[in-house]
């Protein structure tokens, strides 16, 4: 299993944050570990460019579903591995309460990233509404269910847990907590798409850094980190793919 440190930046970066990924460029993941920078869309070339021939990949945010034509303001899954992206997160859930992403649109933009070559890193999580009334597990399983597209496999695949209420709180659930969804989302993959899912790698995310990034990788079925806030510093997020 290739675990993975990956940086989400979110709306952050202008070209002087390319510093940041010249200086990633000297923290050497352990074997069989990998690390990954989403820049926003304007950085994707330059962070490609500055990342070729080290262990960074890059990625993209969103895609759209379509493969080119009339939708003013998006970017196409192949246009973003044109740039040089090899990644693409998709369904986080700013982008599900900002512009009402649905399961179906994500599911569609995961095949179009597959058709592009890209790997979709698909985002589920609940709300602090959800949790506190018990439904953590019964909306992970419909959002598990209706955003991976068939055919989804450990290479085309990575799917990120990110409790709504976790993201950028400096609040993390129990270690307890993400075992029980991580486990509860293992068993779902192999049951809908057979043994191979096993390796399918499975992120958490919400509030990661440096100083919890260790017990949270101990955690069996996490097989690495999701980071927002603490990706947009190479020192930060060094040290976090120092604890893969
Ligand atoms: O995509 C990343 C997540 O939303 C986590 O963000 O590490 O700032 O809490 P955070």
């Amino acid at each position: 299993m290739r675990k993975i440190a990956a940086g989400n930046w979110k709306m952050n970066g202008t070209k002087a944050s390319l510093e940041e990924i010249r200086a990633l460029i000297g923290a050497h993941p352990a074997p069989g570990c990998e690390m990954l920078i989403c820049p926003p869309a304007t950085l994707i070339a330059a962070a490609a460019e500055a990342a070729n021939g080290s262990a960074l990949t890059i990625g993209g945010q969103d895609c759209h579903a379509a493969a080119s034509g009339a939708h003013t303001g998006d970017i196409s899954a192949a246009m973003l591995a044109d740039a040089g992206a090899s990644y693409v997160i998709l369904g986080h859930s700013e982008r599900r309460a900002d512009h009402g992403e649905t399961d179906a649109q994500i599911a569609a933009r995961a095949l179009a990233a597959r058709a592009a070559g890209l790997t979709a890193v698909i985002c589920l999580g609940e709300t602090e509404a959800e949790r506190d009334a018990g439904r953590t597990l019964d909306v992970i399983g419909a959002q598990l269910a209706g955003s991976l597209p068939e055919g989804a496999d450990a290479a085309n695949t990575v799917v990120a847990y990110e409790p709504v209420w976790a993201i950028g709180t400096g609040r993390t659930p129990g270690l307890e907590q993400i075992a029980e969804v991580h486990d509860f989302l293992r068993a779902r993959l192999i049951e809908r798409f057979g043994a191979g899912a096993r390796e399918m790698r499975l992120l958490y995310g919400g509030s990661v850094k440096a100083s919890n990034a260790g017990e949270i990788f101990a955690v069996a079925n996490v097989d690495g980190a999701l980071v927002g806030g603490a990706s947009l510093k190479a020192a930060d997020f060094g040290a976090i793919v120092a604890a893969l």
